[in-house]
């Protein structure tokens, strides 16, 4: 992968670079935890999206005009940043879309429909967020198929050995998380894809948590599908990825008819165009566009190597001193985990544990996380969760652990 030259890493200065980092709440200055529902922006990716929409605005692919060649010219190049960041083979792969959610919708309308049959099986996962499990379900419906789930243990592992169990010949798909939003579990996400790829079963990995967290090859991954959410990789909202397998997109039907995605139109018949256009019908976000190569290239001045080495040290503080407080119980202990720390404060309910310590300026998230059947399985209805960045530091964490006591004093 291609080297990008970085500057060494310093928390302060990092965050100064993201202003809703110096605000107050609540007479507070704002601790912010909730990384995991959506991450801050830096000035960078404000500047670009106010820069496109001051000076460089028009409709991309459609126009003979300078203003929308330079749209078009942005809106692609963003393609190959991707690329690059994704180390896909080809910007083809590339194919941009609202989030998570829609991408893994789009799979699931696209190949879903068009390979799977009656009676075919899905496989996924206990700790899978919403999106990875009804666009899933809505498919079983319609076309009789059946979903399978890999079961986890307490600590929120998944069970492996009964993973192989639940591949069959009627396995035709796999849709996993590569990491828990609830629990912070990273998963072994390559043996997964290397053992589904022994029974030729094409893999989707739900990469809306992790590749903002660690660096992602999807050629080394050797993932089929692999998606990303813009926001939670410090970009803007409505934009994200996906990512698939050139021969894979090519065999697939468009998801969406419209504009662009088209190469000629009659009542007679509809042709469609080559990838990547044929998955993006209608005038898309191009200034989220625009937002998310400038979130792509303020990553890369960082490097994530160097974000995951500064992150997992983060949260390693962060759990030994969660794992030190009386009456606080955490909540997804596996032995590979990254930043986000699910916990319960005795029988205090998470949105209390929440309500109260909003009141401190610091911002957690809580509830089932969209993740209810993981919330079952664990016998819970909700958590309390802290998810970090790399603009989180450990006083921070110092400050939301000494905040915890008085909660036990309020509900006790
Ligand atoms: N999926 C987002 C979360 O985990 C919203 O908070």
């Amino acid at each position: 992968m291609k080297k990008i030259p970085q500057t060494p890493f310093d928390v302060n200065q990092i965050r100064r670079d993201f202003p809703i980092l110096s605000k107050k709440i609540n007479g507070k200055p704002l601790i912010y935890f909730d990384n995991a529902a959506t991450t801050q922006k830096s000035e960078k990716v404000i500047d670009a999206v106010c820069q496109y929409y001051k000076y460089d605005n028009a409709n991309i692919h459609r126009g003979v005009h300078t203003l929308s060649e330079t749209a078009t010219a942005i809106y692609e190049k963003t393609r190959e940043k991707v690329k690059t960041f994704l180390n896909a083979k080809e910007s083809d792969e590339i194919i941009y879309v609202r989030g998570t959610t829609e991408a893994i919708n789009l799979v699931a309308n696209s190949y879903g429909r068009q390979f799977l049959e009656e009676g075919d099986e899905i496989i996924l996962s206990e700790m899978e967020h919403h999106s990875n499990i009804v666009p899933w379900q809505q498919l079983c419906d319609e076309k009789k198929l059946k979903l399978r789930v890999i079961p986890i243990n307490d600590k929120g592992e998944l069970l492996l050995d009964e993973f192989e169990k639940l591949i069959c010949p009627r396995t035709k798909f796999i849709s996993i998380v590569y990491i828990s939003n609830s629990l912070g579990t990273i998963n072994p996400i390559k043996q997964i894809i290397h053992k589904a790829h022994e029974h030729e079963i094409p893999v989707l990995v739900d990469g809306a948590q992790s590749t903002s967290h660690m660096m992602v090859d999807v050629q080394d991954l050797d993932c089929d599908f692999y998606t990303i959410s813009g926001h939670k990789l410090y970009g803007p909202t409505g934009i994200g990825v996906l990512y698939g397998k050139k021969h894979l997109l090519e065999k697939m039907p468009p998801y969406q008819g419209g504009g662009d995605m088209i190469r000629s139109v009659s009542f007679k018949k509809t042709t469609y165009n080559v990838l990547p256009n044929k998955f993006e019908a209608g005038t898309p976000n191009i200034a989220g566009v625009v937002g998310l190569g400038a979130a792509v290239d303020y990553i890369n001045t960082i490097g994530l190597d160097v974000i995951a080495h500064y992150e997992h040290d983060l949260f390693k503080y962060a759990t030994n001193t969660l794992s030190n407080i009386d009456g606080l119980k955490i909540i997804g202990t596996a032995a590979d985990k990254t930043a986000v720390i699910s916990f319960l404060c005795g029988d205090i309910h998470p949105h209390d544990i929440g309500t109260i310590l909003d009141h401190n300026g610091i911002a957690i998230r809580a509830g089932h996380h969209c993740t209810q059947p993981l919330m079952e399985r664990l016998g819970l209805t909700a958590t309390a969760r802290v998810s970090l960045a790399f603009y989180n530091t450990k006083s921070e964490i110092d400050y939301f652990a000494e905040s915890i006591p008085n909660l036990f004093r309020i509900f006790s």
